[in-house]
């Protein structure tokens, strides 16, 4: 898997949710990636990086905590230029992801939690604890490698611009490492400052009031749980200057309108890209979109990760199970 096959994905306007909002909606589908997720782009270039620099030699091993999407692409990468993989995803990963890890050959530990680095039952902990620990392998560490964001600065920023010909207004991503947000929006606003650049996060997880104030709750408290999104920590690679605004939405929301995407368009989308569309059915009116606007929304990955999740509850329902027959 090489740069070339990375990236490039196509943006695609959406009938359905621009008739809606009375407005041009495009959907930047990262799901036409090798390993299926935008992850893809942060992980060739955190790996390229540590190779190019002599932080691993041939045959190494490169350790990840991720939520799964970062340990795919870090696995596939990895195995086509001759390394292994050991990856760190907390018990909340989605069963799809976990399957798709192990057919690609990662080697998985299932950890309690991601909540950063200090936790000792974290994804992030783990990794690092075992990458600390083993002769040549080298800790990605996608939540403080200047990579991440450097590889949506270098692409996903760029793609935008020249897909919707300088004429994106609005660009609104999930929150996880802030990679994402933080580097395709640090080129846009670089292009044109009045382009709105707006995360998205569950209810309860810490950037919404980190940006706002620079604080942090006083507590750790839990977040609605929607995978690739949502911290209760402030990720090195999140850059609060990149960004405009970030808005919140709970997990039930995020699946009902799952759910109702799909019955309109045909469509499965990835968890985080239906936390997007519920933070649009939320704040529609506060957003004010105007008739000429060209609003890019990111989709990370695709509703074929969520089955067991997002859609299944309705045709486990409907089918009867093997006892039953
Ligand atoms: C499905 C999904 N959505 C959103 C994100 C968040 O992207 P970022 O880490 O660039 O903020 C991730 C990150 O792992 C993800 O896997």
């Amino acid at each position: 898997m090489t740069a070339t096959v990375i990236g490039n994905t196509p943006v695609r306007k959406c009938e359905t949710l621009s008739a809606l909002y009375q407005t041009n909606i495009f959907i930047k589908e990262e799901f036409h990636n090798p390993g299926m997720s935008a992850k893809d782009r942060p992980a060739l270039f955190m790996i390229q990086e540590a190779i190019a620099s002599g932080k691993i030699r041939p045959g190494g091993t490169f350790v990840e905590a991720s939520s799964g999407n970062t340990g795919l692409g870090i696995t596939l990468i990895a195995k086509q230029l001759g390394y292994r993989s050991k990856i760190f995803v907390s018990k909340s990963c989605s069963e799809e992801k976990i399957a798709n890890l192990r057919c690609a050959g990662a080697e998985i530990e299932i950890c309690e939690n991601s909540n950063g680095l200090h936790d000792f039952y974290s994804t992030q902990f783990r990794a690092q604890s075992y990458a600390a620990t083993q002769d040549n392998a080298y800790f990605t560490n996608q939540y403080y490698n200047t990579q991440n964001i450097r590889a949506h600065y270098k692409g996903t920023g760029p793609e935008l611009w020249q897909q919707t010909e300088g004429k994106i207004t609005h660009f609104i991503a999930g929150v996880g490492t802030g990679g994402t947000i933080s580097g395709a929006g640090r080129y846009l606003k670089e292009r044109n400052t009045a382009i709105k650049i707006w995360g998205v996060e569950p209810n309860g997880s810490v950037l919404q009031q980190f940006l706002q104030d620079r604080t942090l709750p006083e507590s750790v408290r839990p977040y609605d749980p929607i995978e690739g999104i949502g911290r209760n920590f402030v990720p090195g690679s999140f850059d609060a200057d990149a960004v405009d605004e970030i808005f919140q939405v709970d997990g039930e929301s995020t699946k009902k309108i799952a759910r109702e995407y799909r019955n309109q368009t045909g469509n499965l989308t990835g968890f985080s890209s239906a936390a997007v569309l519920c933070c649009l059915e939320k704040y529609a009116d506060k957003m004010n979109f105007k008739e000429d606007d060209v609003v890019v929304l990111f989709f990370p990955d695709h509703g074929s990760r969520y089955v067991s999740k997002l859609y299944a509850q309705e045709f486990a329902a409907m089918v009867p199970s093997q006892k039953t027959l």
